[in-house]
């Protein structure tokens, strides 16, 4: 079978290196693909849907697998079945559970799926009104993608104001922000839960956690992820069961009933309150950095996984996950998230430990290849360490082992992922 996979970061090269290794896979292809991509397949040059729809159709492609939420929001799935080409992912009627918090919020509502008391509005008198019967912290949101960086956790009412009056103006996330949420603060621990979806039925992968804070302790700025591992002993039976009942099957019977059924990856942002799962939010697509972790926790085919959702056939599925941990540190660049850095040549020691060599591997994500055949840092999050083992403490340790042995200059990191399990 040949894959194309849509996407450049970590998320998409770790869906490669599993596909890599199935025996189902001939040929991947990637688009754009970053500068490691291309040792395990070819990179394209390619982001209109259209050429890409004739790539595809030119080359035999039995799948095309998209990364990131612009393309999916943007319509690319509904492109490709315009024109009888298998895709994996949401249309971009369904992908508004992703691309407008607003659409989100409503639609939890209308289908009694737990999530915190909200407004969504335009107004700036409605907002404040909203703001003086809630208790700090306060959280305001911009309805439209923001690159993971339009929620705001205001600690007094007062800087809630100045936030909702900032993105209603336009002024801090244009258009995205001009209709906003303000809810309630959830105190409790967050989760990282995917569904895979074929449109009627799911499955649901080991639950994730993700590190979003830039620093230790989880202080801080919010970045897009500095490290996650699976699976996450904070979570039993009862709670996959309560996300079951409450939260998976109402949502996909309720994009059904409302006539786009939900084809693709449901990531699901749960806070555990008082072991209540409440949903913050939905994605329509991996996690970046907890697909990283998921993909070699599979033991069963990759792209079965993947070409089953897309043909309505998860019901045929049979999933199978090695009883392993996987633990994934993000190395990223000196100025990450504030501003983009000096491109910096990545130098990786000889690992001649065996059982680090067997157990721990690197996802790239923010990186170059130069002219020179060198492997450069050129992104926020350049690469992620994987670590997999027996128990999260050891996958962890193997992680950091990697960690170690990869330079480049200005390089930052976490050195307490998955703190929480341990
Ligand atoms: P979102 O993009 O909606 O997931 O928000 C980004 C991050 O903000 C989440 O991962 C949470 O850590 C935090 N957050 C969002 N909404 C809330 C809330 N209602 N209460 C507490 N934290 C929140
Ligand atoms: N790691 C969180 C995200 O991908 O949004």
């Amino acid at each position: 079978m040949n894959v194309l996979i849509l996407g450049a970061g970590g998320r998409e090269y770790s869906i490669g290196l599993a596909l890599s290794k199935d025996k189902n896979v001939e040929n991947i292809y990637f688009a754009p693909g970053n500068g490691a991509t291309d040792e395990l397949g070819k990179n394209l040059d390619i982001s209109d849907f259209s050429q890409l729809a004739d790539f595809a159709e030119e080359n035999s492609i039995d799948l095309t697998i998209v990364g990131p939420e612009g393309p999916l929001v943007e319509g690319v799935v509904d492109v490709f079945e315009l024109r009888g080409l298998l895709i994996f992912g949401p249309t971009a009627k369904a992908a508004q559970l992703e691309g407008s918090k607003i659409f989100m919020k409503n639609f939890l509502a209308r289908h009694n799926v737990p999530t915190a008391n909200y407004i969504e509005t335009n107004s700036l008198q409605d907002a404040y009104r909203f703001i003086e019967t809630l208790e700090a912290p306060i959280v305001v949101k911009a309805d439209g993608l923001c690159g993971g960086k339009g929620v705001i956790i205001a600690t007094s009412q007062e800087e809630a104001k100045k936030a909702s009056g900032e993105m209603l103006s336009g002024s801090s996330f244009g258009q995205s922000g001009t209709s906003i949420v303000i809810e309630e603060f959830l105190d409790g621990y967050e989760l990282s839960v995917f569904a895979i979806c074929d449109g009627e039925d799911y499955v649901v992968l080991p639950a994730a956690q993700d590190h979003k804070r830039l620093l230790n302790n989880d202080e801080g700025p919010n970045t897009g992820g500095m490290g996650a591992y699976a699976p996450t002993p904070l979570v039993n039976d009862k709670i996959y069961k309560k996300l079951d009942e409450r939260v998976i099957i109402p949502t996909l019977e309720g994009m059904k009933s409302e006539g786009m059924p939900f084809k693709g990856v449901l990531f699901i942002g749960v806070m555990v309150v008082d072991d209540e799962p409440i949903i913050l939010e939905y994605n329509v697509r991996f996690g970046d950095p907890e697909c990283e972790e998921l993909m070699p926790l599979l033991k069963s085919s990759v792209f079965d996984l993947f070409y089953k959702a897309s043909t309505n056939d998860l019901k045929n599925l049979k999933i199978e996950f090695h009883d392993k941990y996987a633990v994934g540190v993000v190395m990223a660049s000196k100025d990450y998230p504030y501003k983009s850095s000096a491109m910096a040549e990545i130098l990786i020691d000889d690992i001649y430990h065996e059982e680090l060599n067997e157990n721990a591997h690197i996802s790239y994500a923010g990186v170059t290849r130069g002219e020179d055949g060198k492997l450069y840092a050129s992104g926020g999050r350049v690469l992620v360490c994987v670590g997999i083992g027996e128990s999260i403490a050891i996958a962890q340790e193997r992680a950091y082992m990697l960690v170690g042995q990869i330079h480049f200059a200005g390089k930052q990191c976490r050195t307490d992922i998955a703190y929480q399990a341990l």
